[in-house]
Order: C-alpha cells, then sequence, then structure tokens
C-alpha cells in the first residue's frame, strides 16, 4: 500500500459542481465534504483491510517513527483524523494499543470507523472532532496517533498543542505518512503522467471494453480531483516539522524519513489502480502491489544512509508532553 498523503485523480467520490464551488470558499467543509464523500469506498480505494497486511504495515510505520520506547500496550489511545481506523484499529490489532477513541471531523469517516471497529468485536468510542479543538479533556491519554492526517489541517502547530493538552504528561504523540516538500513533488508528476498514459491505453478499442473507465465515472474523478488540490494544505520539510512540535510544547521529537523507490513505484501503481475500471484488478494485483512496495521499502532503508531525509516521500514524527 503506498501512502495517502497525496494523489493522482481519484475514482468513486460523487461530489456536485455546486459543492465543488463552495468548499473552495471554506476548507473545512471541502474536508467534511470531501472526506464524507470518500467514506464509503475509501477502504477499497485505498486497498485498507484489517488482516495482517495492514496489522504489518501500521506496525512497521509506528516503529519506524518511535523505535518503541515505551511499554506496551498503551492503555488508552485517541486518533486523530482517522478515517475508517486503519492506523488505530490495526495497531489494536497489533497489540500496541488498548483502548482506543477514533476521531475524524468527517461524520461519515467517525461511522465507517465505527462499523469496521465493530466488525472485529471491538468496542470503541468515536466521535467528530477537529483536531485544532479537541473535544476531550487535558491529560486523558497515554498516546495520540494520526495517520495521513496533519497536512489537511490548517494550523498544524495548534494541531500539536492539542495533542500536547490532551495527553497525560509523559505521554506520547506519533503522526505518520505525512508527504514530504521534495517527495510530494515527484509524486505528484509521477501520478500526473501514469493517468494520462492509462486513459490513452485503455482508450484503445481492444482494451476499452475491459479496462476504460465510463465517461460518467471519469467526470466523477475529475471533480474528486479538483477538490483534492484543495483539502491537500501542507507538505512538510522534516526538520520543520520537528521545530513546529517543539514550539507547540513537545520534549524528544524525532522525525523519521521513508519510501524512495518504493514511492516512484507506489506512486504509479496507485494512480493506474484509480485509472481503470473500478473492479477490473482484482486482490492479485493487490499483493503484488504491496509485495514490490515491500521488498523496495528494503532497497530505501539503505538508501538512507546515503540520501538526505528530505527526499524520500514520507514523513512521520513523535515526540513527548514534558513532566
Ligand atoms: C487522508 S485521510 C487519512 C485517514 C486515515 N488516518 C488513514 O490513514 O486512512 C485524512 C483524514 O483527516 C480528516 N481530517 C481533515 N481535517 C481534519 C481536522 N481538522 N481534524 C480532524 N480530522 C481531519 C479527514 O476527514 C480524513 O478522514
Amino acid at each position: 500500500m503506498a501512502s495517502r498523503s497525496t494523489s493522482g485523480p481519484a475514482g468513486g467520490a460523487p461530489a456536485s459542481r455546486e459543492d465543488v464551488s463552495r468548499a473552495f470558499e471554506d476548507n473545512k467543509l471541502a474536508q467534511v465534504l470531501y472526506h464524507d464523500w470518500e467514506a464509503q469506498t475509501y477502504d477499497d480505494k485505498w486497498s485498507i483491510s484489517f488482516d495482517e497486511r495492514c496489522i504489518e504495515y501500521a506496525r512497521d510505520r509506528f516503529e519506524a517513527v518511535t523505535g518503541t520506547p515505551d511499554p506496551l500496550p498503551y492503555a488508552t489511545a485517541l486518533e486523530l483524523g482517522a478515517g475508517t481506523g486503519f492506523f488505530s484499529l490495526n495497531l489494536k490489532q497489533a497489540g500496541i494499543l488498548d483502548e482506543v477513541h477514533v476521531t475524524d471531523l468527517s461524520p461519515g469517516m467517525v461511522e465507517a470507523a465505527r462499523a469496521n471497529a465493530g466488525k472485529l468485536g471491538f468496542a470503541v468510542e468515536g466521535r467528530v472532532a477537529d483536531a485544532e479543538r479537541i473535544p476531550y479533556d487535558d491529560n486523558t491519554f497515554d498516546i495520540v496517533v494520526g495517520h495521513a492526517v496533519i497536512h489537511h489541517i490548517p494550523d498544524v502547530e495548534a494541531a500539536f498543542a492539542e495533542m500536547l493538552r490532551v495527553l497525560k504528561p509523559g505521554g506520547r504523540f506519533v503522526v505518520a505518512g505525512e508527504p514530504t516538500r521534495i517527495g510530494d513533488w515527484y509524486a505528484r508528476r509521477l501520478g500526473r503522467i501514469t493517468w494520462h498514459a492509462t486513459r490513452a491505453i485503455t482508450a484503445l478499442p481492444p482494451l476499452r471494453a475491459q479496462w476504460a473507465k465510463d465517461a460518467e465515472a471519469l467526470d466523477e474523478s475529475s471533480r474528486a480531483a479538483a477538490l483534492e488540490a484543495v483539502v491537500d494544505l501542507h507538505t512538510f520539510d522534516p526538520d520543520e516539522l520537528a521545530r513546529m512540535a517543539l514550539r507547540a510544547g513537545a520534549v524528544d521529537v524525532r522525525t523519521q524519513t521513508e519510501e524512495l523507490t518504493a514511492a516512484f513505484l507506489g506512486w504509479p501503481v496507485r494512480t493506474f489502480e484509480a485509472a481503470v475500471k473500478p473492479g477490473a484488478l482484482g486482490w492479485g494485483w493487490a499483493m503484488f502491489a504491496y509485495g514490490s512496495w515491500r521488498r523496495l521499502s528494503v532497497v530505501d532503508r539503505v538508501l538512507a544512509r546515503a540520501v538526505p531525509a528530505r527526499f524520500f516521500y514520507n514523513v512521520g514524527i513523535t515526540g513527548v508532553k514534558p513532566g
């Protein structure tokens, strides 16, 4: 699975033209509209599951950022921008989190996360919540987690301050899967080239019936892509991101970047998936894509010894509340 921080034109988000116009005026409304629309199809779109594949993926992302410095499990955990629950529900299955509270600005996403938790047999609390104003008391949680979320938040430093407020003294925050400035630059270009190449090839008569998206689905994809440009607010330089968390009051702040060659593969793959007819690619394709991504991730860990951190696609950050 590639990171979920940026993307090429997406499939399956039925935004009307009027909605798109309103969303340009109000970013928080744009976030709710876009992610509510995405909620029902999000797990399919990103090949999210709650089996060993995604448990391992979530655990690896968490450990890459933290290096597992604390005793496990964290007793009480809050996830911000939880989406359908990919990160916290899989971290709970991995034995890293115990009691989980899922929150998101989008009511549709909170519903989807609660439904996924229900299918797994977990009793999780779900609330609609803005990460800039978290509706929980001070000193409540042992850990706050997030995945692919802070690049959607207008005031990232305010969100860090809120994470620290709701953490118990000594509690930790872990945010993974955020786009770096340089990574986003090449990911978008790779996505665009793949989108146009796939459209051109699948329009050829022998391939059209099986592979080409119909005109209505393409129109929806274009509107979703327009909104995507509105909801993706930030890309990050790892050192600047660390300084934001320090200014918000965190200590023991550490950033970690991941994915270089894996992103060179991941973005074309992800865009190809969005550009062909829904259902044309099966589970075998998802496993092939994930297996290739994993092999290239191993290469990237070796390259990380020589290539500067800011060239990698993803950045994660962790820090601790003093006390
Ligand atoms: C790219 S999705 C990631 C979802 C999930 N964390 C994952 O990795 O699958 C970003 C999520 O952030 C949520 N979001 C956007 N702005 C937010 C805010 N200000 N506060 C809380 N959540 C927000 C969106 O509704 C969306 O569900």
